[in-house]
């Protein structure tokens, strides 16, 4: 089939270079969004699905068709003939008259979507038809042009994209969080070894490449079993992961800034109507919470600061679930929201936590009791993105290791220590939750095209 139609996100492009003029012949393919009329002038709003904006159809009794054109259906595909008239007055800067128009695939009446608005939950339901809905069609083009970003960052600074496995024979967070993989589910044998499972992180994989390229990142889908039912868990997420060599957390810290503010300002630079609609629709104030963002610089608190804050606050009043502060607990995402959204007011850097929460390749402080690692922690989300400084000498990594158990199974990783080692950093930064960020979309199962999480697998 050869493709001639136009493609209204031309249209849009030819406009804004003042190349598009009243009478310029059009011929598209696309969706009907809504159709109205009074007998004698309707309107249709289309989308071809090559933007985000609808393009206004307009259609007379003296166009010919009028009737079956006025009966057109709310999400049939149809193919248009007509004319360009600029409407630079109107909101939209301009409609298409139409002179023929056909119905290319009719839609049946138990069509589940209506023009209104759904409630999220009935649209999860849903997920195959999710795409076609205004804030599902703004999020996912988000989404795409946001992992666009992600690899233009790290590109354009010379960093080297690592494709680490999906099947793995290692827990990497060593937190127990693994997905099995089997090679027949009526006779579960394994087809690998013993520990054969699904990623949870390319971390380690990664880093064997950084004491080879210096700097490096992975971007891929990880894995994890978590029981926990929050909106903010998936069992399935995208991680990108850079690992970087002759760098200390500081440096790590520097970049996770440097990386958050370039891809939001990408986004908001890239997406101006989707934001404009997260901004009125889902989130009000977002695309000023994002300006602020990429003019703030992000605070840096050490998580014994962050303890006496809690407690302060616990002894004075404040009703936290878990209202047992102290020191070497591990915080709760309402302990972590508290410290970034009514402390800071902002994005905050927590680090040095005390070793036994966090992983077991963390760098050992001096002190012997805490790690060189990081969470940043932003206002509604909580922790967006977690690093660390690597533990780069042998003897204390294998004394973790030990204690974790996962020496034999991970010596390769070790071995990195005494064959020309270095200090190295690198983080975690959860592409789904980065997402709700933005979007002010407060679900993570509303930002992923298909999500995964307990008890949830419909499609
Ligand atoms: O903090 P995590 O577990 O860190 C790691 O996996 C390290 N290996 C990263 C590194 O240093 N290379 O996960 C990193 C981020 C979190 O900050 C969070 O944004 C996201 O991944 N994340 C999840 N997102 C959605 N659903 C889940 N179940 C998530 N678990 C972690
Ligand atoms: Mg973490």
């Amino acid at each position: 089939m050869e493709r001639t139609m136009d493609l209204c996100r031309e249209l849009f492009v030819k406009l804004r270079k003042n190349e598009l003029h009243d009478g310029d012949k059009v011929f598209l393919e696309g969706w009907v969004r809504g159709n109205r009329d009074n007998g004698s002038v309707g309107f249709i709003e289309f989308n071809d699905g090559t933007c985000f904006k609808n393009v206004q159809l307009v259609y007379t009794n003296e166009t010919t068709g009028y009737e079956a054109i006025s009966h057109f259906k709310y999400a049939a595909s149809i193919s248009v003939k007509g004319s360009i008239k600029l409407t630079p007055e109107n909101k939209q800067p301009f409609e298409i008259l139409v002179e023929e128009a056909a119905v290319l695939g009719d839609v049946s009446d138990d069509y589940p979507l209506q023009k209104k608005r759904h409630s999220f939950e009935f649209l999860r339901d849903i997920a195959y038809l999710r795409p076609r809905a205004n804030t599902f069609n703004a999020l996912y083009r988000v989404r795409n042009k946001l992992a666009f970003a992600i690899h233009l960052f790290f590109q354009e600074r010379g960093f080297m994209y690592v494709h680490t496995p999906i099947i793995t024979g290692n827990d990497a967070e060593g937190a127990g969080q693994c997905f099995k993989v089997v090679e027949d589910l009526k006779n579960p044998t394994e087809f690998f070894n013993a520990n054969s499972c699904l990623t949870v992180s390319g971390q380690l994989h990664v880093e064997p490449f950084a004491l080879a390229f210096r700097d490096t990142y992975t971007f891929g889908p990880t894995f994890r079993a978590e029981h926990s039912n929050t909106s903010r868990h998936a069992s399935e997420f995208w991680m990108i992961e850079p690992e970087i060599a002759f760098a200390d957390l500081e440096d790590d810290m520097n970049l996770m800034e440097e990386f958050l503010k370039f891809i939001i300002n990408y986004v908001l630079t890239n997406c101006p109507d989707e934001m404009n609609f997260f901004n009125t629709m889902i989130e009000k104030g977002v695309i000023d919470k994002m300006n602020a963002i990429l003019n703030s610089s992000f605070k840096r608190m050490t998580y014994t600061e962050a303890i006496e804050i809690l407690d302060k606050a616990a002894k004075n009043g404040k009703k936290f679930e878990y209202n047992n502060i102290f020191w070497g607990m591990d915080l709760q995402s309402e302990h972590e929201r508290y410290i970034t959204e009514e402390v800071v007011k902002g994005p905050v850097f927590l680090i040095n936590y005390p070793k036994e929460i966090k992983s077991f390749y963390m760098k050992l402080n001096s002190d012997n009791k805490t790690v060189a690692a990081c969470d940043l922690l932003v206002p509604g989300v909580g922790e967006i993105c977690g690093g660390s400084q690597r533990e780069d000498n042998y003897d204390l990594l294998k004394t973790r290791m030990d204690e974790q158990g996962n020496t034999e199974i991970l010596e390769w990783y070790l071995n990195l220590r005494k064959y020309g080692g270095c200090i190295h950093s690198g983080f975690g930064l959860g592409f789904d939750r980065l997402l709700m960020y933005l979007t002010g979309l407060s679900n993570i199962r509303d930002v992923q095209p298909y999500p995964r999480t307990p008890g949830s697998l419909k499609y």
